[in-house]
């Protein structure tokens, strides 16, 4: 691991909440309104059903509903929070931010608030934007949302993109951790290229070049998945030669979950076997920059993440766009304590 200058504060996550919508969204539902079918898309990305927002329901409300969860765990995960960034490629408007939407809402009216666009990449992304901010002495602690409502902003009736996308936020707080713990390294990217590969109208019509883009998402997959799998492997292998380690001193791989070959390929490029990484996308689709926190918070919670433990983020996105950062998983506050063994009555 690089050591740290002596007078840089060790940074981490100090406390994490999710939310998934109710609506659940089968593969079936697929096959009555387009060409597809359920063991397709189950076998050729992993994905068997996902979660859909109420209709009334945009990414502004899903990123309360899980700071709410985080708070109902650690009412006092919030303290001395004085920035929040929201990261997102569904915002409830372009003007104000998600971000200050959801500020105003969790009782952080005042904060710094800002939404982070790098599509997928978004909440890894925010993370170390948070650690910048607080290393700058620009806030001391930072709330980072990943919220998204992507079935508002996915044609339902394209089978090229309707089957894979997926609602759900989480929320990490990023502030002080203990000596030996929290972040060591981040790695991010951007390749304005790949724009035409992953996109979204919004006051353009066209990309730079002319390419048209449509108001709904629009995607070139073939061209994603290798870019994909690209990147994963190399930001991946880079980020942990900057903090020191080997991917057999990685615990947990902590992947995007956009397809579960992709992840496949990382894994195989890392020599690391699949146990040692989480999957939910079976379960929630691709929730965009919601995946990570997703992801994470569930290893928390069924204690497969453990005090100590070696963590490599990776994730890519529309930008096209990759990040990858290593961490030492601390568990001190109550929101990051594995659920079983609070409800066993075990002392964190
Ligand atoms: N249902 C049924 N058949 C489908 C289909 C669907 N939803 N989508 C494509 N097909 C068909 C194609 O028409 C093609 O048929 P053909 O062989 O007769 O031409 C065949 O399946 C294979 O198509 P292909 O595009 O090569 O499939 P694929 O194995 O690459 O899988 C994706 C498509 C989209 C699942 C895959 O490319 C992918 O996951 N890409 C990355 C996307 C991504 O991660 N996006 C978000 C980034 S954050």
């Amino acid at each position: 691991m690089t050591a740290p200058p002596a007078t840089r504060p060790n940074l981490g996550v100090t406390a994490l909440g999710t939310y998934v919508p109710e609506r659940v969204v089968p593969n079936s539902d697929f096959e009555a309104r387009m060409d597809t079918n359920a063991d397709w898309i189950e076998s050729r990305t992993g994905i068997r059903e996902r979660r859909f927002a109420a209709p009334e329901q945009y990414t502004s409300d899903v990123g309360v509903l899980a700071v709410r969860d985080m708070l109902a765990r650690d009412p006092g995960a919030l303290k001395d929070v004085d920035a929040v960034i929201c990261a997102t490629v569904s915002p409830d408007a372009l003007m104000p931010s998600t971000a200050a939407l959801i500020a105003m809402q969790v009782g952080l009216t005042g904060a710094a608030a800002f939404d982070l666009s790098t599509a997928c990449s978004g909440f890894v992304y925010g993370l170390s934007v948070a650690q910048g901010l607080i290393l700058a002495g620009t806030a001391r602690r930072v709330l980072v949302v990943g919220a998204e409502a992507l079935s508002k902003i996915v044609d339902q009736n394209d089978r090229n993109t309707a089957i894979l996308f997926g609602d759900g936020a989480g929320a990490a707080v990023v502030g002080p951790v203990p000596d030996g713990y929290g972040f060591q390294d981040f790695i991010m990217g951007a390749d304005g290229n790949g724009g035409s590969s992953l996109y979204l109208r919004c006051v353009a019509p066209n990309l730079p070049g002319g390419f048209a883009m449509g108001d709904s998402v629009g995607m070139n997959g073939r061209e994603v998945f290798k870019f994909a799998v690209r990147v994963l492997g190399d930001s991946g292998t880079q980020v942990l030669a900057k903090s020191g380690l080997s991917s057999a001193d990685v615990d947990w791989v902590i992947p995007h979950q956009a397809n579960v070959r992709i992840i496949e390929a990382a894994m195989e490029r890392f020599g690391l076997p699949m146990t040692k990484t989480i999957v939910n996308l079976d379960r929630y689709g691709n929730t965009s920059s919601a995946t990570v926190p997703l992801v994470l918070h569930e290893g928390v919670r069924d204690g497969r993440i453990k005090d100590g433990q070696q963590l490599l983020f990776i994730a890519f996105g529309g930008g096209l766009s990759w990040v990858a950062g290593t961490m030492k998983w601390w568990a001190g506050t109550p929101s990051l304590q594995p659920e079983q063994r609070q409800a066993a009555g075990v002392p964190g």
